[in-house]
């Protein structure tokens, strides 16, 4: 039952001691992000692995691409831990590194304006590896602002992977046009007209199948059933719905807005539902309701159950290691340039 599971994770958790650590990310399951030892958006969890030098065991409560970072961000004795290895994200799925090199070769080719090819941590290895051998970083939710001022301020292009709705909201904050932004369709990059001088922005076409589901309609019908809502959304938006939106940013800046607002305040929320649900249940005294009443649910981060993790517990505690990350080592030497250039940047 559930509360023989919970016993027993607790139980391993307290008999693995600090050789163990749980990461979760906000997306997790109640069930599951209640034994995280920390949790966090994207960059804090990235954050935490880099620092991380005690535990041997680093289970990562979250999908595929933020087990890799982690893995590659640890030393070669710390084993990352995947509790279901079909966790993977759709949208880091949408960035194929044959795919990026052929498009970065048509590119080059064409301009001599210097590019560098930033990827959303939302990414496989390989494409951060590309990232870090042509010069390039990583970004998460919470630093591309910063990331994009600082490229863009030093008049860089940026070829920006693989959401091309959080490239659009950070180059449109920081002033830039839509005539200066080239989609890239991935599916046929020879359809892409090259305009003559160098875009300042080259997006590529992926996109989050959860964050897709909030549209325009959605704020306009909020903001009439609950006159003096605040709308929050999370950047992987597009950009007419971030626009139609009073705030947007990383889950941790939901969070940590919906944490520090008034008791009383009415808060829409265009996220996963599984955080909107629990900022409902953390913030009793303000109503939080979700963007879209049509549950948007992250079905990859919610294939991690209570009973994934004690089953990748179990093992542990019996000595075995199952599903571990581990990226292969060239690709890693590369991809941690682009990781630490990133990390570096955002301190
Ligand atoms: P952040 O937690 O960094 O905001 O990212 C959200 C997300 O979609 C992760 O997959
Ligand atoms: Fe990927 Fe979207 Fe799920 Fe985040 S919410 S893991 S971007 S599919």
């Amino acid at each position: 039952s559930e509360k023989d599971r919970d016993e027993r994770i607790r139980a391993i958790k307290s008999n693995l001691g600090s050789r163990l650590v749980i990461l979760g990310h906000h997306y997790q399951r109640d069930e599951v992000i209640r034994y995280a030892d920390y949790r966090g958006d994207s960059l804090k969890l990235a954050q935490l692995a880099a620092q991380e030098k005690e535990a041997e065991y680093i289970v990562f409560c979250g999908v595929h691409f933020m087990a890799e970072t982690a893995d590659m961000l640890t030393s070669s004795e710390q084993k990352v831990i995947l509790p279901d290895l079909e966790a993977g994200c759709p949208m880091a799925d949408m960035a194929e590194i044959d795919d990026v090199e052929e498009c970065w070769n048509l590119l080059t080719a064409q301009y001599s304006q210097e590019i560098i090819p930033v990827t959303y941590v939302n990414s496989s290895a390989e494409v951060k590896a590309f990232c870090g051998r042509n010069g390039g970083m990583t970004c998460t939710s919470s630093n591309a602002p910063k990331i994009f001022g600082k490229l863009l301020g030093e008049k860089k292009s940026i070829l920006f992977l693989p959401d091309e709705h959080l490239g659009r909201n950070t180059g449109l904050k920081w002033g830039l046009h839509d005539q200066d932004i080239l989609l890239w369709t991935r599916e046929n990059p020879e359809e892409v007209e090259l305009p003559e001088k160098a875009p300042k922005l080259i997006l590529w076409n992926g996109y989050c199948t959860v964050h897709q589901k909030f549209k325009t309609h959605h704020v306009d019908e909020v903001r009439r059933k609950y006159p003096g809502v605040t709308v929050i959304v999370h950047p992987e938006c597009s950009h007419a719905v971030v626009e139609r939106a009073d705030l947007s940013g990383s889950t941790d800046y939901i969070i940590r807005q919906i944490s520090a607002a008034p008791a009383g305040s009415v808060w829409a929320v265009g996220t996963e539902i599984n955080l909107v649900h629990r900022l409902a249940q953390e913030n009793p005294d303000k109503t939080v309701v979700s963007l879209n009443e049509n549950v948007c649910l992250c079905i990859m981060m919610s294939r991690i159950s209570q009973p994934h993790l004690l089953a990748a517990l179990e093992n542990l505690n019996q000595g075995k290691v199952v599903n571990q990350i581990c990226v292969d080592r060239k690709i890693t030497a590369d991809a941690i340039s682009a990781l630490n250039r990133m990390l570096e940047l955002s301190k």
